[in-house]
């Protein structure tokens, strides 16, 4: 579900016209719908609202602080995993006890941060990491409370980049190693062992996965329970498909509907850390095509959007539909599918102007004609597209929009030549 729709041949976000909103702002854009953001936060917390859970948004996937001042108003938590997201929240006003801090590589700075900013649960990721974490916790005499990452070893069918919960990954510790962890650690007064985490992969378009991993994780919980450990919170992370194509991915009720039995007699608080199935189709990249150009039996649309601005095509054949945000007279709205094909559509491959093959946006898309300046949106782009974007053949980076209503504002400038080189001697 998002708030993007044809109406009369043109596209909008809620109820703001793209074609006006890109004249204004310029292209290439980030636009986010906040409806459409409320819409799938909202799901999240109704649906798992029968157990004691807590939907803490992970912001990896979106992360532009007038969003985040959006999910504080509606009750959100949080996940976060650097400092640098850590000092986003503090700044949107984030109750931080509803923080919780993943990654397998936290600094001491980092942790420092975290600790001093009363960050809710820090998700610890190996032995060393909880020695530290202790050790800095008692020298700061602010005790913290912890869970240990398990590593369900449940492969979650994705993309091999984007898989976590497998033995052969770098995150967590193998499932065999929990108790150990608990019998070593569980005791420590400054860094309270007292959960679980789990996060298998991204994106995971089957419910069975997550099912299999809390599983192994509730059988876990009994054990630790029956040598002694008091474990109160399950963490079972993110992940949770979204539609790049229409209907590709369970939504939350759906995912909710199989999980919510097995941890609903089980006294635990819950976690839950959706990002992409919240942010991903809020937002649209508007990019504008500026050459067409045959090349052997090719013919590509050149736009002023590019790797730099989502990095997804190049980096995980992620697949974005790409559709003209004004229609050609008299045809019909577009379905965001992989099999449409439009009367008279052309095959195009939509690329960008970075010196790179893997520089493209969509390949092989059939598209009406296009002509040089047409508009273009490309579709479920919320999430982890500004935030992988980067500077790359010194590239300013995009504004980001933000539409409630019939309004919309400006919540990040676009980046000019000074601030490319603002940070350097
Ligand atoms: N929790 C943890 C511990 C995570 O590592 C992640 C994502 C999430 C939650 C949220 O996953 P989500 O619900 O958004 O799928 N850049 C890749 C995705 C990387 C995901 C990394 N971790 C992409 O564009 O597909």
């Amino acid at each position: 579900m998002d708030l993007y729709a044809y109406r009369s041949g043109r596209l909008f976000c809620e109820d703001v016209d793209l074609t006006a909103l890109a004249a204004e702002v310029g292209t290439p854009a980030y636009v986010y719908s906040a409806g459409t953001l409320r819409h799938h936060y909202r799901s999240f917390a109704e649906a798992f609202a029968p157990l004691d859970a807590t939907v803490c948004f992970a912001i990896k996937s979106l992360s532009n602080l007038s969003v985040l001042k959006l999910f504080v108003e509606w009750g959100a938590g949080f996940d976060v995993v650097s400092g640098g997201e850590v000092f986003r929240e503090q700044r949107a006003g984030a109750d931080m006890s509803r923080v919780v801090f993943a990654g397998v590589g936290k600094t001491d700075r980092e942790i420092n941060e975290a600790i001093a900013a009363g960050v809710g649960v820090f998700n610890v990721e190996s032995e060393a990491e909880f020695e530290n974490l202790a050790r800095l916790a008692r020298a700061a005499a602010a005790p913290v409370t912890a869970a240990l990452r398990v590593n369900p070893d449940v492969d979650p069918r994705t993309h091999t980049y984007t898989t976590t919960g497998k033995k052969e990954t770098k995150f967590g510790v193998d499932i065999e190693r929990a108790e150990r962890f608990f019998a070593a650690y569980g005791r420590d007064a400054y860094a309270r062992l007292t959960g679980l985490h789990l996060h298998i992969g991204s994106p995971v378009n089957t419910i069975e996965p997550y099912v299999e991993a809390i599983t192994k994780a509730l059988a876990l919980i009994e054990r630790l329970r029956a040598a002694g450990s008091t474990i109160d919170t399950l963490d079972i992370g993110g992940g949770f498909g979204a539609d790049y194509e229409t209907g590709q991915a369970p939504q939350a009720a759906r995912y909710a509907e199989k999980i919510v039995p097995l941890l609903a007699r089980t006294g635990l608080k819950i976690i839950v850390e959706p990002g992409r199935q919240i942010s991903c189709n809020a937002g649209v990249l508007l990019t504008e095509v500026q050459y067409l150009k045959a090349g052997g039996d090719k013919h590509f649309a050149i736009v002023d959007g590019s790797m730099t601005d989502l990095i997804r095509p190049a980096l995980y054949d992620g697949w974005h539909f790409i559709y003209p945000v004004v229609l050609p007279d008299g045809a019909e709205p577009p379905v965001r599918s992989r099999q449409y094909a439009p009367a008279g559509a052309m095959k195009v491959d939509v690329v960008g102007g970075v010196c790179e093959s893997s520089d493209f946006l969509g390949k092989e898309r059939r598209l009406p004609a296009l002509h040089r300046g047409d508009l273009l949106a490309v579709f479920s782009a919320g999430a982890y597209g500004f935030t992988m974007a980067s500077q790359y053949n010194s590239r300013p980076r995009t504004p980001e929009v933000l539409v409630e209503g019939d309004r919309y504002r400006v919540v990040r400038r676009r980046e000019t030549y000074e601030d490319l080189i603002d940070a350097e001697a």
